[in-house]
C-alpha cells in the first residue's frame, strides 16, 4: 500500500469510493469536489489517498481554519476505508499524517467532519458506528450533538404575500437581498451573527442571490439562505432574525421564501442543517428531523 496527494485525476473515482464506502451518504462528484478542490482552505498535503495496486482503498480530507473565538481548528472532513481493508490500521495512517501537519501548524483542537463554512455533514452520524469507534480511539470525545432536518418541497405553498403585507403595515420591509444590501446585510451580520459572515458572502455570489432579508428603518433586523455550502443538494441557511425582532413572524416568512427558491429550483426536499430550533422549523414548514451528528474534539 502506498499514501499519496489527492490530485484531481483521481476525482471521479474518489467520489465512487465513496459512494460505496460510506454508505449512509450520497456523494456525487460535483460535491466531492466542493469539499476538497473548491474549498478555499484546500491544502494538498491533507487530502490523501491509500492505494492498492492500482486502486483506491482509503481516503482522508482534512484541512485547517482559523476561527476568530477558536482559534486554529484542524478537521478531518471526509474519511472512508474500503470495507474489505478495515482493522488493517490504513485510517491510522492516514491520519497521523494529517494530525501531524495540524500539530505542526500549531492547531489549538481537532474536530471531525463539521468543518464549516465548507463541511459535507456537521459531525458524525452514530450509524456509522466504525467511525465512532475510531475517533474514539485516537482520543476525541464527544462534546455536542446536533441534527439535519428535512423538509418535503412537494406540493407545498410558500406564499407569505399576505404575511408580509401584514409586516409591511408595520414598516417591515422583507426582500430578495441584492447587491446593494450588500453593506448593511454585513453590518448586520458581524454585529449579530459573526460566525454566519463566510456563508453570507458565498450567498451574494450566486444567481439570483440566495439571501432574503427583512428591513426596519433602513437597517437589517433578519436573514435567511440558502445554496451556501453542499450545492445542488437542496441545504437551506443559515437564517436568523435580530432578537430585538423576534416573535412578529419575520422568520417564518424568510425561511418560505428561501424553500420556495428550492422548491422551484426543483428539489424535492430541503435538508435543514445542522439545526438549532427544531420546534421553530417543525412548525412553520412540517420539517422533520432527519439525521443525528455527534461532534467530537481533540485538544492538541
Ligand atoms: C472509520 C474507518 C475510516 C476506520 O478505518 P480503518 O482503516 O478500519 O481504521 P483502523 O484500522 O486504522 O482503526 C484504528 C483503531 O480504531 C478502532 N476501530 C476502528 N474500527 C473499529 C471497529 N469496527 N470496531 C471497534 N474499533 C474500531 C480500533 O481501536 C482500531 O485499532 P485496532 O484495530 O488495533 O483495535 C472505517 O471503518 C470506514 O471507512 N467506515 C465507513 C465510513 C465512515 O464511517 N466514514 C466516516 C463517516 S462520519
Amino acid at each position: 500500500m502506498k499514501i499519496e496527494q489527492l490530485t484531481i485525476a483521481d476525482l471521479p473515482e474518489a467520489a465512487k469510493f465513496c459512494r460505496i464506502n460510506m454508505k449512509f451518504d450520497i456523494m456525487p462528484d460535483f460535491l466531492f469536489k466542493e469539499k476538497t478542490f473548491d474549498d478555499p482552505d484546500f491544502n494538498p498535503e491533507l487530502a490523501l489517498v491509500a492505494r492498492n495496486e492500482n486502486e483506491i482503498i482509503g481516503l482522508m480530507v482534512g484541512v485547517i481554519r482559523t476561527h476568530k473565538k477558536l482559534g486554529k481548528i484542524g478537521y478531518i472532513k471526509l474519511m472512508a476505508v474500503k470495507s474489505s481493508e478495515r482493522r488493517k490500521g490504513i485510517a491510522s495512517q492516514l491520519y497521523e499524517i494529517i494530525h501531524e501537519k495540524f500539530v505542526k501548524e500549531g492547531c489549538e483542537r481537532e474536530r471531525i467532519y463539521e468543518s464549516h463554512p465548507n463541511y459535507f455533514q456537521p459531525g458524525i452520524d452514530p450509524l456509522y458506528t466504525e467511525a465512532i469507534c475510531f475517533v474514539e480511539r485516537k482520543g476525541f470525545k464527544k462534546f455536542n450533538d446536533t441534527a439535519n432536518m428535512i423538509c418535503s418541497l412537494v406540493d407545498k405553498n410558500f406564499d407569505t404575500s399576505k404575511d408580509e403585507e401584514r409586516l409591511l403595515s408595520d414598516g417591515i420591509i422583507i426582500k430578495r437581498a441584492d447587491k446593494d444590501d450588500y453593506d448593511k446585510t454585513m453590518k448586520f451580520i458581524l454585529n449579530e451573527f459573526e460566525l454566519w459572515e463566510d456563508e453570507v458572502k458565498f450567498a451574494f455570489k450566486n444567481n439570483p442571490i440566495s439571501l432574503h432579508i427583512a428591513i426596519y428603518n433602513d437597517e437589517v433586523v433578519g436573514f435567511s439562505a440558502y445554496d451556501t455550502n453542499n450545492l445542488n443538494t437542496g441545504w437551506f441557511g443559515p437564517m436568523g432574525t435580530s432578537p430585538k425582532m423576534r416573535g412578529k413572524n419575520i422568520g417564518g416568512v424568510l425561511l418560505k421564501r428561501c424553500l420556495k427558491d428550492q422548491q422551484s429550483q426543483g428539489h424535492p426536499f430541503a435538508i435543514i442543517p445542522w439545526v438549532g430550533p427544531i420546534p421553530f422549523y417543525s412548525h412553520h414548514c412540517g420539517a422533520k428531523v432527519q439525521r443525528v451528528f455527534w461532534r467530537y474534539e481533540k485538544l492538541i
